[in-house]
């Protein structure tokens, strides 16, 4: 696997690569790789002839400072594990090479950025939105690989790639669960035991909320689940809604046949996680 720090090497890599013919598929990471990366990076192997991975702990999209200090950063296990895959190219610029100047561009994504993720982390699809442009550009991939556990995320990409006609194809894949159920996340890796045991109640309460709407309206199925979650003193509950899957906003009753996500953040001491279910 060829591993690649500088901005001015991937870029002449990808672009020799185009010029070959051949067709590069994408998985953008902030690394601490777990099963939900790697079965993005199966997914992109098994539709492209060359897969790139980035690693990058992106810090214009990180609202809290400390949440960004304490972000794992494990490269030399991810490049193995990445290499194990049949990952072909590593791109893990430092900060400095990423923002030789400061970040400064603004993007304005609606609605679509001022519900859940947008609203509880000011700043946050800004940065991701501009370290991702700056990715395509670098890597000029054919399709681009995310995953549903940041359902938001890729909506906000998808906009993204509309607004400024980037010429590549976005896929998104299945959240990837532990055993009990909690969604992998490189943040899981910060929970003490005890918070890793009351963890999968988050996934229980989407379940929850999921059978409770089959037989009551939306705002009594939320406060079901809501109550579930208050009777754990660890879990600090940030938001539960009920949304549109498409436009992501949040819905009081749900249409016939309408796509219907239900998303929750919440704090597990200072680790903030997330999760959501697709109807
Ligand atoms: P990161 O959190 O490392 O996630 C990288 C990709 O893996 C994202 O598309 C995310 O949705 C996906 N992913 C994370 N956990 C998953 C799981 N349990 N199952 C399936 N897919 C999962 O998302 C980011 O990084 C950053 O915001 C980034 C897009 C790289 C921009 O900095």
């Amino acid at each position: 696997m060829l591993q690649l720090t500088s901005l001015s090497d991937i870029r002449q890599h990808t672009e020799l690569l185009r010029q070959q013919g051949q067709r590069i598929g994408f998985v953008p990471t902030m690394g601490a790789l777990h099963e939900g990366h790697l079965s993005l990076i199966r997914a992109a192997k098994s539709q492209n002839d060359i897969t790139v991975c980035s690693v990058f702990v992106n810090p214009v999209q990180f609202n809290n400072a400390e949440d960004y200090r304490l972000y794992p950063r494990l490269l030399e296990a991810d490049a193995q594990m990445l290499a194990q895959e049949g990952c072909d190219v590593l791109f893990a610029p430092s900060a400095e090479e990423m923002y030789r100047q400061k970040a400064r561009l603004s993007f304005d994504f609606g609605e679509l950025e001022q519900v859940m993720e947008g609203a509880h982390r000011p700043g946050h699809f800004n940065g991701v939105a501009t370290v991702v442009s700056k990715l395509f550009h670098l890597v000029k991939p054919h399709q681009a690989f995310f995953g549903q556990k940041d359902l938001q995320q890729f909506a906000i990409i998808q906009q993204l790639v509309l607004d400024l006609s980037f010429d590549l194809e976005l896929v998104c894949f299945p959240i990837i669960r532990e055993e009990d159920g909690l969604a992998m996340s490189s943040r899981n890796r910060r929970l003490t035991a005890e918070q890793r045991e009351v963890a999968p109640h988050l996934y229980e309460a989407l379940q929850l909320l999921h059978a409770k709407l089959q037989a009551g309206s939306v705002a009594e199925a939320k406060k079901e689940a809501e109550t579930f979650l208050g009777s754990f003193p660890e879990i600090r509950l940030e938001y539960l809604e009920v949304v549109h899957a498409q436009t992501l906003q949040p819905l009081e009753e749900i249409p016939a046949g309408a796509p219907v996500a239900l998303c929750l953040a919440a704090f597990l001491g200072e680790v903030r996680l997330i999760d959501n279910m697709l109807l």
